[in-house]
């Protein structure tokens, strides 16, 4: 007997990060030494003070019940105490912060809370997968939402059809963004704000990378602007801030309603974030509220040298402003999919070909800064070797 997966799965659009694995198993069963600048995942580990915190609440047998799949209050109050110092943002602990098995546990099931079967929801393309994978879960229709580089990848509102925004339910942006490092100032959030409240939509905002930003830049939260608890929730995570991605921790903060719906949800399905991580993520705040605790500096060291080693190469990228990827365009004449192909089995480089993340990436590859500084110029100087040989 065989069992196939549901329609829904089939729908699902992992199968380019499964493509790029077995490209890289190939390689690697060939004996090359791959250089993995595929998956953001952050190559370094927590603080000091975030790994005695863990360390010492294993140890404490009271973590070794079910935890509250809400979080524990203390976690919450922290978080609270946080978004003040962060972005003079007020919030309540009781009812405007949910604790999440990272932000991808709340972005997947986000529109299971919120939606029925047949909904609308906006989610921008590119994006990050999970956006419409979770709508997909959910039986809810994309609205794809283009940003674009004339447009410093920020989406025209007024462009979305009347009737879209009538009937959609959400729309969800990430800015610092995965996978364009594009970043959105007062200004956009503002007019955001205004044409949600005007169009009766609720906005996710997706900050996972609010810490990680460069040249003095300091990304705000969509909550800083006045009002937007009515229309607003923001999820965000311990995972890059504070090189924490293996922990699982994260939160949803803003609008009650819309909080309440996933708490909901997520109380049927889970029971929480076990008690040592959540001490953990404590620490990890405290430590940020005491002397700010950046993972910053090393992602702009990166990013600097990487860009710089590439434009000697001879291929010339716009430095991000944040997050720890660079969105390359790719010369003429190539797919994305195909050039990060070549790049692997040439040059032995993972990067990810910009259509992994929706129609409107291709002509890019993303490259995740996720190796040292030696570890990139090696990577960039094999990109260049392998370029001379094409041309
Ligand atoms: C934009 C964005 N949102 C959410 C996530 C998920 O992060 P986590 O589940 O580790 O909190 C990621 C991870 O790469 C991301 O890039």
């Amino acid at each position: 007997m065989t069992f196939t997966g549901s329609k829904r799965l089939s729908q699902l659009g992992s199968a380019i990060f499964s493509e790029v694995a077995d490209w890289k198993r190939e390689v690697m069963n060939q004996g090359v030494d791959v250089i993995d600048l595929g998956i953001g995942s952050p190559d370094l580990p927590p603080s000091n003070r975030i790994i005695e915190a863990i360390t010492k609440a294993v140890r404490n047998p009271a973590h070794y019940g079910y935890p509250t799949s809400e979080g524990s209050l203390a976690f919450r109050e922290t978080v609270a105490r946080w978004y003040r110092y962060r972005f003079g943002v007020d919030l309540n602990p009781e009812n405007e912060i949910l604790t999440l098995m990272g932000s991808q546990d709340g972005l997947a099931h986000f529109a299971l809370s919120l939606c029925d079967p047949g909904d609308l929801a906006i989610v921008p393309d590119p994006g990050y997968p999970i956006y419409s994978a979770s709508l997909v879960l959910a039986g809810v229709e994309p609205y794809l939402l283009p940003l674009r580089s004339e447009h410093n990848y920020l989406p025209q509102l007024e462009d979305i059809p009347v009737d879209v925004a009538a009937k959609a339910k959400f729309i969800l942006l990430n800015y610092p963004s995965n996978p364009l490092s594009a970043v959105a100032d007062r200004a956009f959030f503002e007019h955001l704000i205004a044409y949600a409240k005007k169009q009766d939509l609720l906005v996710i905002h997706d900050l996972a990378y609010s810490e990680m930003a460069f040249d003095g830049y300091q990304p705000m939260s969509i909550l800083e602007i006045e009002g937007a608890k009515e229309v607003a929730v923001e999820f965000h995570s311990l995972s890059k801030s504070f090189n924490m991605a293996g922990c699982r921790i994260a939160f949803l903060t803003g609008n009650a309603d819309a909080v309440k719906a996933l708490k909901t949800l997520k109380s049927n399905i889970d029971y929480g974030v076990f008690g040592a991580i959540q001490a953990a993520g404590i620490a990890a705040l405290e430590e940020d509220m005491e002397h700010k605790h950046s993972v910053a500096g090393v992602y702009e060291k990166r990013r600097n040298v990487f860009i710089s080693a590439l434009q000697d190469a001879g291929w010339i990228i716009p430095p991000p402003k944040a997050t720890m990827f660079i969105w390359a365009p790719i010369p003429k004449g190539w797919t994305s999919r195909q050039i990060s192909r070549e790049m692997l089995y040439r040059a032995g480089v993972v990067v990810i070909p910009g259509d992994a993340f929706g129609a409107e990436g291709e002509g890019f590859v993303r490259i995740a800064l996720v190796q040292d500084e030696a570890r990139l110029i090696e990577a960039a100087g094999r990109i260049r070797d392998w370029l001379r040989t094409i041309e």
